[in-house]
Formats: C-alpha cells, sequence, structure tokens
C-alpha cells in the first residue's frame, strides 16, 4: 500500500491537529483558533470523518499531510517523515538522501554521547552527590536524563571516535571546539559538568546543557552552541515533556534555568517550561501560542531576569497573549522555593499578577508616588504598556487603576496616553502566520456551493437562479462549472459519481464541512430562505457591478445602443 494512504488510515486528523492546537467538540467535528492566522473566535474545523482540517478564515488546511506540512513549516517529504515516525510506518525517503542521512549520523552521535554521561553519572560519586544535595535522587536523575561530563579533554571524544565518528562530526553536533577553524586537534567542549539533555519541540535530542561543579569556573553554566539541528530561538527546554500539560491545564509556566524547570517537572508543576536565561523570541511565545494563550512568567528578581520579563512579557502581549507574572522573593528562584517550601510556591504560582498590574506595582515601589515628579515617572513608564494591549477595554481598565493609584484625573491619563508615539510595532508576518485574511469568508456562492453538497434538491434552483456571469471570481466561476458537471452528470445517469477534477472536490469537501458546521441548526424553511436570500444577493451584487460597468463604458461609446439597451433592462429587473 502507498505509505501515504497507510499513514492516513491509521492517523486520525483529531489526533494530529490536537497536538498543535486546543480544540472544542462540536457536533461530529472539532473547532479551534487557527494556528495560521491570529483569531479570537475559532474558525478552524477539524473533521475526523473528512479527515480534513481547515479555517474559513485564511483558507489554509487540508488533510493531515498539508496540515503538518503548514504548521511545521517543513516540505511534503519532510511531513511524511513526522507522520510516519509517529504511525510506526516506514517511509522510504527518496528525498534529500544525503542531508537526512547526515542528520541521522548527527543525531545518533548525540545520543550516544547522551549515553556517555549517563554512565559517567552513575560512575562519579561526587556528581551524583550533587545531584542528590540538590533534591535529585538516583531515580530521579536517571527519568530526567541527567548526566556527567568528566574532567577530561578528550573522554568523550576518544569514547566517540571508538564509535567511529569522526572528529569533524564531533563538531558538527557542537561537543568538541578546536582552537582554530582546521585544527585537527578537537577536544571536549563540556568539561566537569552536570549534564542537561535538550530536545527539540519533535522531541529528538538535539543539544547539551552543562553546569560546572567547580567552584572557580568563571562560566557556571555553557551550552551547545547553534547547530543544523539545534536553534536555541526555537526551542524550550522541557517543552517536549511539558507540552500535554500545558494544553490540559491551558497555562504555561516559564522559568529561567535548567533547575528550575526540572524541579517544576519534578514536584507538580509539569506545565513548566525554561527559557535558559534569556527573553523569550517570537517564535517560543507562538509555540506556545498553540497550545495555550495563558502565560506564567516566573522569573530571577535580579535586573537582567526582570529585563529578560519585560522583553518576554512585551512580546507575548502583542500577539494577544494573556501574562501573568508570578513574583519571587529577592535572591530566590522556582527551584529553591519549591524544594524549601513547595506550599509557598504553590501559593505564588495562584497569586500570579497579570503582568500590567506587575507593572504598575512595579513602577510604583520605585518611585515616590505623592510627589509630582514621582508620578510623571510612574505614568511615563506604565503608559506604552497600557498602550500597546490589544483590547480598548483593557485598555480603559489599567488607565481608570492608574489614576485611582497616582490619584491624578482619567482625562489627564488619556490626553497622555495620545501624546505618545505609539511605539508597538505589529507582530512580523511570517509564511506561517497571515495577519489578515484577505478573503474572510467562505463568499455567498461559496455558501451556497456547501448548501448543494447537504442538500442537493437545492441544485436546480440554484444552478438556474445564479449565471456564471453573475460571479465576480474566477475560484467561483470554476466551482459553478464543477457543480453544473456533477448535477447534469448524476441527473443523466442517475448516480453522483464524480466527474470534476481532484482540486474542485477537495474545495467542495471543505464547503460540505462548513455548511455542516453552520447550518446544522437550519430547519427545512430556514435553509429555503437562506438559498433564496444569498441567491437574491448575488444577483443584486452582479447588477450593482454591472450598471456601474455600463455606465461606465456608455460614457466613452455614447453612440453604443446595445450597451444603452442593456442598461435599461438590468434596471427595470
Ligand atoms: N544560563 C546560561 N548561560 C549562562 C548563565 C545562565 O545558559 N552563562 C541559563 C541557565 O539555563 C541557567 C539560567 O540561565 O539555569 C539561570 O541562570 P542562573 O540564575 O545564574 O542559574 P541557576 O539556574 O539559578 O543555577 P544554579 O541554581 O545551578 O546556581
Ligand atoms: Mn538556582
Amino acid at each position: 500500500m502507498d505509505p501515504r494512504e497507510e499513514i492516513r488510515n491509521r492517523l486520525g486528523i483529531e489526533e494530529v491537529v490536537g497536538q498543535y492546537v486546543q480544540m472544542k467538540k462540536s457536533g461530529r467535528n472539532f473547532k479551534a483558533c487557527c494556528p495560521f492566522h491570529q483569531e479570537k473566535t475559532p474558525s478552524f474545523i477539524i473533521s475526523p470523518d473528512k479527515g480534513l482540517a481547515y479555517c474559513f478564515g485564511c483558507r489554509k488546511g487540508g488533510d493531515i499531510f498539508a496540515f503538518v506540512q503548514e504548521v511545521e513549516n517543513v516540505t511534503f517529504p519532510e511531513a511524511l517523515k513526522i507522520l510516519g515516525e509517529k504511525a510506526g510506518i516506514e517511509v522510504q525517503q527518496t528525498f534529500n538522501k544525503q542531508t537526512s542521512e547526515r542528520k541521522q549520523v548527527i543525531l545518533g552521535l548525540i545520543e550516544e554521547a547522551q549515553r556517555f554521561f549517563v554512565s559517567q553519572l552513575n560512575a562519579n560519586a561526587a556528581a551524583s552527590k550533587y545531584l542528590s544535595d540538590r533534591g535529585y535522587d538516583k531515580k530521579l536523575q536517571q527519568q530526567l536524563g541527567l548526566g556527567f561530563a568528566p574532567d577530561s579533554f578528550h573522554e568523550l571524544t576518544k569514547a566517540l571516535e571508538t564509535k567511529g565518528f569522526s572528529s569533524q562530526e564531533i563538531l558538527d553536533a557542537g561537543l568538541a571546539a578546536q582552537k582554530q577553524v582546521g585544527d585537527s586537534n578537537v577536544y571536549d567542549r563540556f568539561r566537569n559538568r552536570i549534564m542537561f539533555p535538550i530536545h527539540d519541540t519533535q522531541g529528538r535530542l538535539v543539544a547539551f546543557g552543562g553546569r560546572t561543579l567547580s567552584k572557580d569556573d568563571p562560566a557556571k553554566y555553557l551550552n551547545s552552541p547553534e547547530t543544523k539541528y539545534y536553534h536555541k530561538g526555537q526551542t524550550l527546554y522541557c517543552f517536549h515533556m511539558a507540552k500535554q500539560a500545558i494544553r490540559e491545564q491551558d497555562q504555561a509556566i516559564i522559568v529561567e534555568g535548567y533547575f528550575d524547570a526540572l524541579t517544576c517537572q519534578a514536584k507538580g508543576f509539569p506545565q513548566t517550561v525554561a527559557s535558559l536565561g534569556t527573553a523569550l523570541t517570537e517564535d517560543q511565545i507562538k509555540l506556545l501560542k498553540r497550545f495555550t494563550k495563558n502565560l506564567l512568567f516566573a522569573f530571577d528578581a535580579d535586573p537582567s531576569g526582570q529585563a529578560a520579563a519585560s522583553r518576554s512579557v512585551e512580546i507575548a502581549q502583542r500577539l494577544g497573549l494573556n501574562v501573568s507574572v508570578i513574583t519571587i522573593p529577592a535572591g530566590k528562584d522556582p527551584d529553591e522555593a519549591l524544594r524549601t517550601a513547595p506550599a509557598e510556591w504553590e501559593k505564588m504560582v495562584a497569586e500570579a499578577v497579570p503582568a500590567v498590574d506587575y507593572e504598575i506595582q512595579k513602577a510604583c515601589k520605585q518611585h515616590d508616588i505623592r510627589s509630582i515628579q514621582g508620578k510623571k515617572s510612574i505614568a511615563e513608564y506604565v503608559l506604552p504598556i497600557i498602550q500597546r494591549l490589544a483590547n480598548a477595554i483593557e485598555q480603559e481598565h489599567y488607565l481608570k487603576k492608574l489614576s485611582l493609584e497616582l490619584d491624578t484625573s482619567l482625562r489627564s491619563l488619556f490626553v497622555q496616553l495620545r501624546g505618545i508615539k505609539a511605539s508597538y510595532s505589529p507582530p512580523q508576518t511570517d509564511n506561517n502566520v497571515s495577519k489578515v485574511a484577505e478573503q474572510p469568508v467562505p463568499s455567498r456562492f461559496e455558501h451556497l456551493a456547501g448548501l448543494i453538497t447537504i442538500h442537493p434538491q437545492y441544485s436546480e434552483q440554484i444552478l438556474s437562479d445564479i449565471n456564471k456571469e453573475n460571479l465576480e471570481r474566477d475560484e467561483e466561476k470554476k466551482l459553478y462549472t464543477a457543480l453544473s458537471a456533477q448535477y447534469n452528470h448524476s441527473e443523466s445517469k442517475g448516480q453522483t459519481e464524480s466527474v470534476i477534477s481532484d482540486e474542485e472536490r477537495q474545495r467542495l469537501q471543505f464547503l460540505e464541512l462548513y455548511a455542516e458546521e453552520n447550518y446544522s441548526s437550519f430547519s427545512q424553511e430556514d435553509i429555503a430562505t437562506e438559498v433564496n436570500d444569498l441567491t437574491e444577493a448575488i444577483r443584486k451584487d452582479y447588477q450593482r457591478r454591472r450598471l456601474q460597468e455600463l455606465r461606465y463604458r456608455m460614457a466613452k461609446e455614447p453612440n453604443n445602443t446595445d450597451l444603452a439597451t442593456e442598461y435599461t433592462q438590468l434596471l427595470s429587473q
């Protein structure tokens, strides 16, 4: 059997899509907010029966392969591979054989290194003790895949070379370094460090982070460099473990460090990921957004933690997410808080403050709230934050709050707010996310086409009341031709075997899906009215366009009587 068919048979569309978005059951289908464009009300429909997922807002989607191609931004062969793995079906890779073999080698090498680090941890009492002192017993160390890089320049390299890997491959995997490019001497990058495995969003081991055990090493943490297979800005530490919990709890907690994330994971907060000490990138936030709209930031109280938090919050707010901040007492981090006082941590999470409130509180603490200068400084800091909120009601809510805090009038804050030059820049569009859909909803005729598929008894009426010329766009004209062909065929042969192209058939399937969603609650009478209304509107629309066109042409060709005749005829209709 074609592997494509086999995979399609094994994986339901809902199973595949469910990994990326939150779905709600809606009759026989599911609904979700579209992962391909920004929206507040769900218009992404997932139909298990048809094996399709489609957004009528931005017109993206399709079967499992089309969906994965779009959402992962990969080519068809890659989508085939991803889904093949998921379905447990071997897919012959005929495309990009060399690149994919190379990738297999590097990822295999990293797996091998992981085994090495784990065995080293088991053999090194000091490293093991360090971890158990930090609350990670043997079982937990094993469960989390923690390892140890020995205090040596060559042990890992040697071990890997014995397994048949070349020094170039070890360099490419980011596990070795060299003094100069081309230098034949390569040495272990990670030495005397606790090793944290880092996985990509699909759960493949792609990199490591290492914490030194030496007191006088200036680099407390060292991470794998960016490689072809590890892109720091697109990876979140612990994401592969957390994604299920993030979806279920409809919330993600974002912490800074390795130990923070792991302690949270181990102690009852599986919805936690780590940014690894920097602000989140837009890609990372978009990744989270596919699973939840609620982000809780728990960054250190130190200035660098606070700066990273502010940046991340700003991006997340621009992307329309609900952002809260977990306030951690100075000098502590989630790891410590959770280990020493789990109940307190739980309370901190429960009492997370919406980000803007947090910023207001912060500004009020930093300045003298009673002096004029203080009030001005606070307003200067907080107003731009309020301004970038996407929602006007939310803006007003915070302006009121600020006016109470500062004991100033709402009016003067409004004036100030309007004076601020919009520093807001809309999120950059990339191939994956289109901001504004060109054709926001199916057109009237597409509605009718959908209605025909679920109520074929209206075919004759619709196809005779509307002509192809009445339709504006080429796509609609093609659809009309397909519907007529299908209708004539079924009339003459008494069967509905299709005489239309695959492309049109798929479009009709989407429209059928749309009609099922929209018209399921309609009575027969409502349907009849809807058909009449839509037909009438299409004809009126055509009339208006045609009249306009005729007027234009008549002005240019005043002696053309045909134009004048058509014009009067149309007017009298
Ligand atoms: N970090 C990093 N590189 C550095 C410093 C920090 O990648 N040079 C990241 C690590 O992920 C680290 C996080 O930033 O876990 C937070 O750094 P820090 O607060 O300094 O460390 P802790 O996680 O608190 O480390 P520990 O508890 O082991 O002292
Ligand atoms: Mn710490």
